[in-house]
């Protein structure tokens, strides 16, 4: 836990989930930098509407929890980390109303301030924008922040083109502030999200919502994975973690007709278009769709088969961290007899953690840059 000083007060804020060693901050210099700039320029009044969008671990939140806030992010990561935050600094947590990224973003009245956290999806972007313009009138403020290197010009132009004329300040500390003004009679092309393709080899068509993994087009990684599914009876029970758009859930049904497959990711847009995906393909089956963080939730000593495709960052932050929580909890959800297949590029070396965590792993199949490995509960 680490103390952010700001114009709205001090906060004792923590990444989600707690790592042991952490050794990156809740905020960054972007979050700063906001909160200072509507201080500085007297943004902030009692009855202030306020939207926040892509808030990390709430910070922004906690420092403007005093106001009419909305906090709108596609993270189920993001949402726990905010409630953690609002509890360490004894803020009453229904003083802000989170809503997941397919939600309405709206208020009723249009918001003062619209408060954008700028991450590295465009697609997201873009979503986000137009989902935003709806909830403006011509006396909001639109601001984005971000480090400088994850603003491009390319983001600039998608402020420009959805929402109206943009400028952005002198970078402070390697970040930035976008300032957009609402153009109403602003003719923006249509929103090309959720997207969609079918799948190679097959029929089924594949939507994707816009902060969903490899949205254009099939994953490479993902294709070869897909082309070495198991097909065995018994495999009853098997989850798709970290399931992006549900494609390798998806084909672990079609290989396997009497099975159950459970999708499960942190991204309520990945979960949303894997459940779209498997009733399109598979309209008589049941299967079950999950928002959560790795495995929680999901019953110990439940499950036949895992299949996951890790993911190597959480928000900005890269490691292999997740791949190893994914792996732990999965040992733990995994029936004994139970197999975990994960698919990595071959440098990650998954075969050490797998080997240390459950004492055996062999290879399902691999080529130049990936590597499928196999691993049982015993
Ligand atoms: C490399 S992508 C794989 C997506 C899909 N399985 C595929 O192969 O196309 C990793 C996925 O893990 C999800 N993810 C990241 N962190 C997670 C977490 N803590 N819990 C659950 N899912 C997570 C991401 O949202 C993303 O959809």
């Amino acid at each position: 836990m680490e103390t952010l000083a700001v114009p709205q007060g001090n906060f004792e804020l923590s990444r989600f989930p707690a790592r042991q060693q952490e050794t990156l901050r809740a905020w960054d210099a972007a979050d700063e930098y906001l909160l200072n700039y509507l201080q500085d320029e007297q943004l902030l009044h009692t009855n202030s509407r306020i939207l926040i969008l892509n808030d990390s671990f709430g910070t922004l939140a906690c420092a403007l929890s005093g106001y009419h806030t909305v906090s709108v992010s596609d993270s189920f990561i993001a949402q726990q980390g905010m409630r953690l935050n609002f509890s360490q600094n004894h803020l009453d947590p229904d003083a802000i109303e989170f809503r997941h990224s397919l939600m309405d973003y709206g208020q009723g009245e249009p918001y003062d301030l619209v408060l954008l956290k700028v991450t590295k999806s465009l697609g997201q972007l873009e979503d986000q924008l137009h989902r935003i313009r709806s909830c403006l009138s011509q006396n909001s403020q639109i601001i984005g922040a971000g480090m400088v290197k994850g603003i491009h010009t390319s983001t600039l132009e998608l402020f420009e083109t959805i929402i109206g004329q943009t400028q952005t300040s002198l970078a402070r500390k390697k970040a930035r502030l976008i300032f957009s003004r609402f153009n109403p009679t602003l003719n923006p092309p249509e929103n090309s999200y959720p997207k969609s393709y079918i799948l190679e080899n097959t029929e089924y068509q594949i939507l994707n919502h816009a902060n969903v993994f490899s949205r254009e087009k099939l994953d490479i990684g993902t294709r070869f994975l897909i082309e070495h599914l198991p097909a065995d009876n018994r495999f009853q029970q098997i989850v798709d973690l970290g399931c992006g758009n549900g494609i390798v859930g998806l084909m672990a049904s079609a290989a396997n007709p009497e099975a159950t497959i459970h999708f499960v990711d942190e991204s309520y847009m990945a979960v949303a278009s894997a459940e779209n995906n498997f009733h399109r393909a598979f309209p008589e089956r049941s299967a079950t769709f999950k928002v959560t963080d790795c495995l929680n939730g999901i019953t110990q000593d439940s499950c036949d088969l895992i299949l996951n495709n890790p993911p190597f960052h959480q928000q900005n932050a890269i490691g292999d961290f997740i791949a190893w929580q994914m792996f732990s909890e999965s040992k733990a959800v995994l029936k004994k007899g139970g197999e975990l297949w994960v698919i990595g590029n071959r440098h990650l070396n998954y075969h050490a953690k797998l080997k240390r965590l459950f004492g055996n792993c062999s290879t399902v199949a691999s080529n130049n840059k990936f590597v499928i490995l196999k691993t049982v509960k015993r």
